[in-house]
């Protein structure tokens, strides 16, 4: 053991850090863009009329209906106005197809089955496990998914429902799934049944840090595949202006749409418009919107930056990850199966990281190697002692 990585760990530890790494949240600087929000007064009226005050308009008011169609690349009249989370959405659209389904229930049927990308989004997994669905992981390879295992899966299984997946600034991995990736997974789900479901978790769609790859729009790919009534998209300013309390946006096909619309007027008259009309006042369309996210992108590259570089001094032996260009996350892989060490080392020092496992359905990681970063939450100087705590915990379980 290498004496003077423990004296170095030992030295950390003195400093009793209280330091949270674990979840993707905006830091304060990002809140601050959007702080006119919060003393904004907004007309009673919507400019086409709506009465912003009072019930009606379930799928949002026609203003921010069409921000969502422009962001979203979607018709209006496929496209609605949620409440503040895009979650909420995906889950009354699994909620929708699990009651009522577009041919029959799925809770008439056994052994659900859904394919989840990995290293993955824990609340997707948490989502479905709600219903009893169990999970097919297929891996991500850096551009997208690996379309060879998951067409294996497709042979393999019976009863898959569809994917549930994060096509750019993949939660954490950082994929930005190329076209062709999105073509040949439309084309062996719509090979597989009429019925899988492509949900597609547009969380970061505007996101981007660092110069990204272009992609079609995956309305327009699903269009081109011809499985809009298989796909719906989601997205939410949960990152654009406040977490928690922004506006989610959906889209999808018609069937697909009228089925979400269905399950949603069980539970909610109509969602808030106040909000919708004061974020409208404040990014009117796509263009207030990109020129908001650059802002973002200011205060956020200089952290992932503080990450990269304390990760690129680490020894390639101990692991890998690969640079982001957008989102939230820094996913790195350890060559050892130690990654739920090096979490309880940081734990040790006051760095917590998000645990070990949360990556993977089940929190069952197989080689016990993911490590889910989240830089954006902390200032400089914190991320940059919770990023020496980490590397040096990477190479005390390394060498342990
Ligand atoms: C992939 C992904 N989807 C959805 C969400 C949550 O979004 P919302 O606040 O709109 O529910 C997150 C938040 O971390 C996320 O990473």
């Amino acid at each position: 053991m290498d004496e003077s990585l423990e004296s170095k760990f030992a030295t950390l530890k003195s400093k009793n850090f209280k330091i949270d790494l674990t979840r993707g949240k905006p830091g304060s600087d990002q809140l601050d863009l959007s702080n006119d929000l919060l003393s904004m007064t907004v007309p009673a009226k919507s400019p086409s009329g709506v009465d912003v005050r009072n019930y009606g308009d379930p799928l949002g008011i026609p203003e921010a209906r069409s921000l969502g169609a422009e962001l979203l690349s979607a018709p209006v009249d496929n496209t609605l106005v949620g409440e503040q989370s895009s979650l909420l959405l995906i889950y009354q659209l699994v909620l929708a197809n699990y009651l009522f389904g577009l041919e029959a229930p799925w809770r008439e049927q056994k052994n659900l089955k859904f394919i989840c990308p990995v290293p993955g989004f824990d609340r997707h997994f948490r989502l479905l496990d709600d219903f009893g669905i169990e999970m097919l992981p297929v891996p991500l390879t850096g551009s997208g998914i690996d379309i060879e295992a998951f067409k294996k899966l497709l042979e393999a299984h019976e009863n898959i429902k569809g994917i549930i997946c994060v096509p750019r600034h993949s939660n954490p991995t950082g994929d930005i799934y190329t076209d062709d990736n999105m073509k040949e997974l439309m084309k062996a789900g719509k090979a597989y049944s009429r019925e899988f479901l492509f949900i597609l978790d547009h969380a970061y769609l505007l996101h981007d840090f660092a110069p990204t790859i272009d992609q079609t729009s995956s309305w327009e790919l699903a269009k081109k595949s011809d499985v809009l009534d298989q796909t719906a998209i989601f997205s939410s300013f949960s990152k654009v202006t406040f977490g928690g309390g922004g506006l989610s946006f959906a889209a999808a096909g018609t069937k697909l749409f009228d089925l979400l619309v269905r399950q949603r007027a069980s539970m909610i008259v109509c969602s808030d418009k106040v909000n919708q009309m004061r974020h409208l006042e404040f990014l009117q369309n796509k263009a207030d919107v990109l020129k908001h996210m650059s802002k973002h992108a200011e205060l956020v590259k200089p952290k992932f930056e503080v990450a990269f570089s304390a990760l690129d001094s680490l020894d390639s032996k101990i692991g890998s990850y690969k640079k982001p260009t957008g989102g939230y996350f820094i996913s790195y892989n350890t060559n050892k199966p130690i990654a739920k060490r090096v979490i309880a080392l940081c734990e040790e020092a006051g760095v917590m990281i998000t645990p070990a496992g949360s990556t993977y359905p089940h929190f069952h990681d197989p080689a016990n190697s993911n490590i889910r970063l989240a830089p954006t939450f902390l200032g400089l100087e914190d991320l940059k002692e919770a990023m020496e705590v980490f590397t040096i915990s990477l190479q005390l379980a390394f060498e342990e």
